[in-house]
């Protein structure tokens, strides 16, 4: 019988059994960039624009889960009308946790991704389990709209005043102005104008 001379004796077995229940070290650790690609972009810089952008994906990524509770437990005359504009601005906040993970990444930091480390970053009020009306579900909404656009503005700048346009670009272009329109959108539900009848204006008013 002719041996293979490449074969070693250490060599692993071909097998068709899935190799179940690995764990490892991580490759790398939160809160790093990684020695990256040519982006022109200093480790300094790509350390706080990461660091910035995940309390940002944070955020964003409360206000997305946010919006499927309003979602799934808004109650009132106004059901259907606010059950599809909540998952309108949920499928808007989807793209834009996508678009912040992968800016994470592309920088070469590591992006949050699970609930538990979602929970313990962001800024944003956490509701309680149960259901509550809709005037207070539209004011939790646009109270997590606040904290990012509050925490956007500033990070944008600082993007620009470091040279990273890409990520500037993302806040403005994105993240800013969706969150802009998100707010108008909610914000006209309360208003508290007559569902029928105008109100009469008061004789005090009404004189001239
Ligand atoms: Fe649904």
């Amino acid at each position: 019988m002719t041996r293979n001379p490449n074969r070693t004796k250490s060599a692993v077995p071909v097998s068709a059994q899935p190799r179940l229940h690995q764990r490892a070290g991580e490759i790398q650790a939160y809160g790093t960039v990684s020695h990256l690609p040519p982006l022109e972009l200093e480790e300094a810089v790509r350390l706080e624009m990461t660091a910035q952008l995940n309390q940002l994906l944070a955020d964003t990524m409360t206000l997305r889960d946010l919006y499927k509770k309003c979602h799934w437990q808004v109650a009132g005359p106004t059901f259907y009308q606010l059950h599809l504009l909540f998952d309108k601005h949920f499928d808007e906040q989807v793209e834009l946790v996508d678009a912040l993970a992968e800016r994470v990444q592309l920088l070469g930091g590591v992006s949050l991704a699970m609930a538990a480390d979602v929970a313990e970053t962001t800024q944003i009020e956490r509701p309680p389990r149960g259901r509550e009306e809709i005037t207070v579900q539209l004011s939790r909404l646009i109270d997590a709209h606040q904290v990012i656009i509050q925490q956007s503005r500033p990070l944008a700048r600082r993007a620009a005043e470091l040279g990273d346009d890409g990520t500037n670009d993302l806040v403005v272009s994105d993240v800013i102005r969706t969150n802009e329109l998100q707010i108008w959108f909610l914000s006209e539900h309360l208003v508290d104008v007559p569902l029928v009848a105008a109100k009469e204006r008061s004789a005090a008013a009404g004189a001239s």
